[in-house]
């Protein structure tokens, strides 16, 4: 199936427009965002997603330094899904508007972007940082990082995206390819909400790859990391420095949580690409 991410052409003058104006942009974000068609906030459980995958749906191992990851393939996933998922699905209605990102329906969580391979990668080299720690993964899709974070010895690892279907048909079925005593969880809905189902549960460490692409959202991540992180925690978060025709990245990003006051951050790992993407640590700053 032809799926491609609706984030312009890089080389295209005009859709660089919407990252002039920066701080304009922070001022804007920190007003809190009210959605009206929102994915339903939800704890999702294993056992209710104990069915296997069709013999078509095809899985791949991702290595990173000694971790093994198993995932099943993006685009035999989606197929299935167009399959077997009523119209009235946020996927399907992606699928038919040939977009893999819906805003506030459908936010790309079938596809494995690459900062959630670097930050798999990444966290192998910091191994001894997630061991025996509870861990969230922020904007899951495959899961890929938060499955590393397990691999790597984590003692529990809870899983979050927008869409209940990424969760349910992706997400879980991944953790369902590995032997792990690692203990997991699964939370559907928007960041705005999330510390409303998870309540008083704080994590030692936060992942998220690839999330920060639009600015509308800053404030409800930002939200997540000021509830759920425990005073010595830390979060790491991968991202290319800017999306195209979206507006969000890093900068931006950073400067958003200057204007927040609570973390600090931290490059600390950068791939040189075209767009170039990096590993952000976020801890939270001393009084
Ligand atoms: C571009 S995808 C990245 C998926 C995955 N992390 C990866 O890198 O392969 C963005 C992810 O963030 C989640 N997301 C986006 N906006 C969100 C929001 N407002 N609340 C909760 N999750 C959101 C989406 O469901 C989606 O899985």
């Amino acid at each position: 199936m032809a799926f491609r991410f609706n984030f312009p052409n890089p080389d295209h003058p005009s859709d660089n427009d919407s990252a002039i104006n920066d701080e304009a942009k922070v001022e804007e974000i920190t007003e809190k965002k009210e959605k009206s068609e929102k994915e339903h906030v939800a704890e999702i459980f294993l056992k209710d997603n104990d069915f296997d995958m069709p013999d078509d749906v095809t899985a791949t191992i991702h290595t990173f330094g000694d971790t093994e990851v198993h995932c099943y393939n993006s685009e035999s996933v989606e197929e299935y899904l167009c399959r077997k998922r009523p119209e009235s699905s946020n996927f399907v209605t992606a699928v038919s508007a040939h977009s893999d990102l819906v805003p506030d329906k459908y936010e790309g969580g079938l596809t494995v972007w690459e900062c959630s391979l670097d930050l798999a990668e990444y966290l192998t080299t910091i191994k001894t940082q997630v061991q025996d720690k509870t861990v969230l993964e922020l904007g899951c899709g495959a899961g890929i990082p938060g499955l590393c974070a397990m691999q790597c010895g984590a003692s529990e690892v809870h899983f979050q995206d927008y869409n209940s279907e990424v969760l349910e048909y992706f997400t879980i079925q991944n953790v369902r390819l590995h032997e792990t005593c690692c203990h997991c969880r699964f939370f559907s809905g928007d960041w705005s909400y999330f510390h409303e189902i998870v309540r008083q549960q704080k994590y030692d460490v936060i992942l998220s790859a690839e999330t920060i692409y639009n600015p509308d959202n800053y404030k409800g991540l930002h939200d997540v990391f000021q509830h759920c992180l425990t005073r010595d925690g830390v979060i790491y978060l991968a991202a290319k420095t800017h999306y195209f025709g979206v507006g969000g990245g890093v900068h931006l990003f950073e400067e958003f949580l200057k204007k927040e006051g609570s973390f600090s951050t931290e490059v600390v790992h950068t791939i040189n690409a075209e767009v170039p993407r990096v590993i952000l640590k976020l801890t939270w700053k001393k009084s």
